[in-house]
Formats: C-alpha cells, sequence, structure tokens
C-alpha cells in the first residue's frame, strides 16, 4: 500500500516476503542482502523451516523471525500441511518464497497463498525435477544444465517456468562442484525474480 500526500507518494513499503528453507541457506543469505539495499522493493518478514536449518542462522543474525514447523512434531501430514500454512499466514507475506525447501507443500499452503509462492530449482525444468535434479541430470550426461525459478502448483515442479539460467557440466564435475556453480547463478536470479515480482506490485 502506498500512503499519499496531495498526490505525491510519500512512503511505499516494502513488498513482506516469507522464505521457505531446510538448508544451508545461500538463497536466502541473497534475499536478505538484496533486502538490505536502499529502496529494495521487498523485506523479507520471516524465515520458516522443516528442520533446524543452518541458513536459519542468516535470519536470525538479521533480526528476522524464524519459525521451525518439523513433521515429527505433528500427528500426520495434513496437521503439519495446516500448521506450515498457519506459521506463514501469521506473518502476512504477499509473497512466499521456497529456497531450498525440500518438501512439497500441500493443499492449505497453496490454497491461501495460490498463484503467490515460488520456488527455486537446481535444473533446467521440465528436465530433472524433484529432490535430485543436480544428480540426475549428470547421471544422465547432459552437457548444459541450470537453474529454474518457477511458480508452484500442485505438482512437483510443474509450475509455470519464471526464469531460468544455463550452467555448462564440466568433465570433472562431481554433484557438489555442480551444485556449487548452479547455487552460484541460482541465488543471483532468485533475487531478480523477487525484484521484479514485488516491484510495482
Ligand atoms: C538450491 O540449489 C535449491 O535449488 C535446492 O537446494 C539448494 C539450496 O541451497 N533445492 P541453499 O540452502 O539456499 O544454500
Amino acid at each position: 500500500m502506498q500512503v499519499t500526500y496531495s498526490g505525491a507518494v510519500i512512503a511505499a513499503p516494502p513488498v513482506p516476503v516469507v522464505v521457505l528453507i531446510s538448508g544451508a541457506g545461500s538463497n536466502l543469505a541473497a534475499l536478505l542482502s538484496a533486502a538490505r539495499r536502499p529502496g529494495a522493493p521487498f523485506a523479507v518478514v520471516g524465515v520458516v523451516a522443516d528442520v533446524e536449518a543452518p541458513g536459519l542462522d542468516h535470519a536470525r543474525e538479521a533480526g528476522i523471525p524464524t519459525r521451525v514447523i518439523a513433521l515429527a512434531d505433528h500427528p500426520d501430514r495434513a496437521a503439519w500441511d495446516e500448521a506450515l500454512a498457519a506459521a506463514v499466514r501469521e506473518l502476512a507475506p504477499r509473497l512466499v518464497v521456497l529456497a531450498g525447501f525440500m518438501r512439497i507443500v500441500g493443499a492449505p499452503l497453496l490454497d491461501a497463498f495460490g498463484g503467490r509462492i515460488i520456488n527455486t530449482h537446481p535444473a533446467l525444468l521440465p528436465s530433472f525435477p524433484g529432490a535430485h535434479g543436480v544428480r540426475d541430470a549428470l547421471a544422465y550426461g547432459v552437457r548444459i544444465t541450470g537453474a529454474s525459478v518457477i511458480e508452484i502448483d500442485a505438482g512437483i515442479d510443474t509450475g509455470r517456468i519464471l526464469a531460468q539460467r544455463a550452467v555448462e557440466v564440466l568433465p570433472e564435475d562431481t554433484e557438489s562442484s555442480l551444485h556449487e556453480r548452479i547455487k552460484a547463478v541460482e541465488r543471483d536470479m532468485l533475487v531478480e525474480v523477487v525484484e521484479d515480482l514485488t516491484t510495482g506490485t
């Protein structure tokens, strides 16, 4: 919402974004650093994880609220899905970013934020969807792979593609060396997509 005085915009609060993670949080760190830039169009208002992810430290250091919604703390998957959606809803984001969140999100989150949830994936979708995009691309023997940012729908990595970047596979690559090079382009791309989606909204 913009605040105007005599027709002039005097305050345009940044768009609230919630980030979901499961791992190291390098994509989260890139988003936090972009959000700190003067005039950034978005602010990270909370980080939610499904495990005590190391990446939560990036948020804690930045003084941003964090929540862990662990499957093991809930009687079943449906209860976890409801708890996850409730935790995100409490933070009132306009955009939800899955940045290395290693679980499929269920109907409660999709119903609450449909069309406003994006995911980053370390392969050129629709090739190599699922939890092992880097390993699968390497095993297949592709020479070019990369990263994709997609809109989330009810399928596994099937949503509309918003952006993609290519990365060359080198003969000496291991899963981890290739993933590191993918992550370097992935985080820049993710920041650009989030800035685009939150600019002028
Ligand atoms: C990213 O490559 C993401 O696409 C994949 O896991 C990685 C997460 O990295 N699902 P990080 O936790 O942001 O460092």
